[in-house]
């Protein structure tokens, strides 16, 4: 069974993931880790994130970057992530590694799924299951500010809600892969839902649509 779910930032799409994954024994790729980690070695070369020939040749290489996951879900790495992730030739390369990931799960996995932007619209668009979270600006912001002051992380506010602003804008308005629902996503706005609620509504439409139990 392959899994595609898909959303705007910090819209509960891991949380999601990671709990159909265990529920229904598939490998999970968060997707925006691979822009984040080709990011963060963008930043760490000093490399120019507009330098599409220099972060095309960052992104062919996506199976060797090591990085730790706190280091890459920093804000400012999300920011890099959604300027790169503009580029066409990163997109191809990293689009290689999502749909080799999902034809051979690692493991014993049933299946996969994938979270990201663009899974159920351009990475698998035969997948058996879409699913497109979302939630308004002011809730996602909300959350993610929770989620960084949790881990320690000092944040104000009015920024979280403005970074949020600022990728809403460049993941929905690019010309590649911009950030749209597939006709065949079941439609999930978490605003005034808790995660639970989120993982019920979602298990019993993967239940109705592939039969799974
Ligand atoms: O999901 P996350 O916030 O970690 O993703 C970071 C950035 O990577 C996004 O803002 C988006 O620009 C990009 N991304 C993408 N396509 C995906 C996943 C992430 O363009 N499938």
């Amino acid at each position: 069974m392959i899994i595609a779910i898909d959303g705007p930032a910090a819209a509960g799409k891991g949380t999601l993931s990671r709990r159909l994954a265990a529920e229904f024994f598939l490998a999970h790729l968060d997707t925006g880790l691979l822009y984040r980690a080709v990011a963060a070695r963008v930043i760490s070369l000093d490399l120019d994130p507009l330098d599409e020939k220099a972060v095309s040749g960052v992104a062919r290489n996506i199976g060797k970057i090591k990085a730790a996951e706190g280091e890459l879900r920093e804000e400012k790495v999300g920011l890099v992530a959604s300027v790169i992730a503009t580029q066409k030739e990163v997109r191809l390369a990293l689009l290689k590694y999502q749909r080799e990931f999902s034809k051979a799960p690692p493991g014993s996995a049933l299946g996969a799924i994938l979270d990201g932007r663009d899974v159920g619209s351009v990475v698998l668009p035969a997948a058996d299951v879409k699913i497109f979270v979302t939630a308004s600006q002011e809730a996602r912001a909300e959350r993610r500010y929770r989620e960084l002051l949790g881990r320690g992380v000092p944040s104000i506010r009015s920024r979280v809600l403005q970074e949020i602003r600022e990728r809403d804008e460049r993941d929905c308005r690019r010309k590649l892969s911009p950030l749209v629902p597939s006709e065949d996503a079941l439609l999930l706005d978490t605003t005034e839902m808790d995660a639970d609620s989120a993982f019920e509504a979602a298990k019993a439409f993967v239940v109705q649509v592939s039969g799974a139990r």
